[in-house]
Formats: structure tokens, sequence, C-alpha cells
């Protein structure tokens, strides 16, 4: 899995496209800025209103510009994808890089902008509730808070029974860079929705209500 396609829809010109995980350090991209971003998420079960399951708790961000985010960025000359997602969530959410932080087997997807000149690289960091929560506090402590992040929410991932308000009422949000494909790719790799499921939510989208 993984290209933009398993999603419903034909990448556009301008659009990102997924490159293979044994290409992100080639030649080819050298030239490109590159940025890292991370999908820190708790396995959560406990129903909300004793009604909805929320499989998980999956944090995202409010940006500066409006936009729906992950925490992460750009990745200054000379450093690796993995330390820059790590330095950017400690300054973005005051992480404690010590007790979590991310390292090469958590990269999950890498995206490429041949308009853009971008590359764009995601990881995973997974934690317990109690972490999660304890993040969540921290976050609103960190250098960045205030400016380049005006806050983190939790992704509503149950659909409520007139099957848009939950899930697919998020996905029309507005969505930096390719973060949008970069949820779902994580949702469906990581097994937390299956592609059905994906899906639906999707085309519950398309009514637009
Ligand atoms: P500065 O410290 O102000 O430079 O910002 P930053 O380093 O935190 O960079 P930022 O997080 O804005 O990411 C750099 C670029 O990557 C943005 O201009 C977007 O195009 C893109 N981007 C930002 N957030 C995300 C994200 O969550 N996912 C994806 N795919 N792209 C993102
Ligand atoms: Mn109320
Ligand atoms: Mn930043
Ligand atoms: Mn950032
Ligand atoms: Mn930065
Ligand atoms: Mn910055």
């Amino acid at each position: 899995l993984g290209s933009t396609e398993a999603f419903g829809r034909p990448p556009e010109p301008n659009e990102f496209i997924v490159i293979p995980k044994s290409e992100i350090h080639c030649e080819k991209y050298a030239g490109s800025n590159h940025a890292a971003h991370c999908f820190i998420y708790a396995e959560n079960n406990e129903r909300v209103f004793d009604i909805y399951n929320p499989r998980a708790s999956v944090l995202m961000q409010l940006r500066y510009d409006g936009y729906f985010g992950f925490p992460g960025g750009l990745i200054d000359a000379d450093e690796d994808f993995v330390s820059a997602v790590n330095r950017e969530m400690a300054e973005e959410m005051n992480l404690n890089t010590t007790k979590h932080s991310v390292n090469h087997d958590d990269h999950i997807i890498s995206h490429w902008s041949e308009k853009k000149n971008l590359v764009l690289h995601f990881y995973k960091l997974k934690v317990n509730m109690i972490d999660l929560i304890e993040i969540e506090r921290q976050a609103s402590l960190a250098r960045d808070y205030g400016t380049e992040v005006l806050g983190t929410v939790r992704v509503p991932l149950y659909t409520l029974g007139d099957h848009y308000r939950g899930f697919p009422v998020f996905l029309n949000h507005k969505f930096i860079g390719c973060s949008r494909d970069q949820l779902l790719a994580a949702l469906s790799s990581l097994n937390i929705l299956t592609p059905e499921e994906i899906q639906l939510a999707l085309n519950a989208n398309n009514r637009n209500k």
C-alpha cells in the first residue's frame, strides 16, 4: 500500500507522490528541501459517551497558517531526518525526547512534490494513553506554542450514526502539504482503521454536507 491512488483518486501533476522507502536517500532528491513530521498516537478503545470506539488517540496540530498538520518541520543542513523530527517535536510540543523519540525504523511513508521541490518524510511514535495525555499537557508549554503552533487536537476516528459527523467531517478540514494523505496512510498501515472504513469515510466526505 502507499500510493495516493489507494485512497480513491489519481494524483494530479502538482501533487505529492509516494516515493519508495529504498529511494528516500537518492541523489535525485539531494537538491530538494526535506521535512519530517510525526504521527503520535496511543491505542484507545475506551468508548466516548459510552457509544463510539475511538480506536486510537492521534495528535495533530492547528498551524499558524490555519491548516492542520503534524508536528515536525524542515530538516536543517547536515541534519538527518530523525534528528530533525525529534528536534521539531521538542520545539513545537515540548516533547521530552529523552523519553519519547523516533528512530529510522519508525518511518511510515515519504512523498515528493517536484513542483514544490519538497520531500516529506513521515514517522510514527506510539505511546500509551497516560503518556499521550501528558504530551498534550506539555504541548502548551512549548517554545513555538502560540506562534508556529496554535493547538494540539485529537483526530475523531469514529463516525456518528448519520455516517457523516466524526471522521468524515474532520477530513473536510484543510491540511498542509500531504498531511491528509499521511494521516490516511498511517491509519491504514498501522491497522487502526481498515481500508473499508477509510473508504467509507472518504465516500461520506464526498457528500459535502
Ligand atoms: P519553521 O521552523 O518556521 O521553518 O517551520 P517548520 O520547520 O516547523 O516547518 P513546517 O512544519 O511548516 O514544514 C515545512 C513544510 O512542510 C511546510 O511548508 C509544508 O509545506 C510542509 N508541511 C508542514 N506540516 C506538514 C505535515 O504535517 N505533513 C506534510 N506532509 N507536510 C507538512
Ligand atoms: Mn456539552
Ligand atoms: Mn517548527
Ligand atoms: Mn512544523
Ligand atoms: Mn523548523
Ligand atoms: Mn521554527
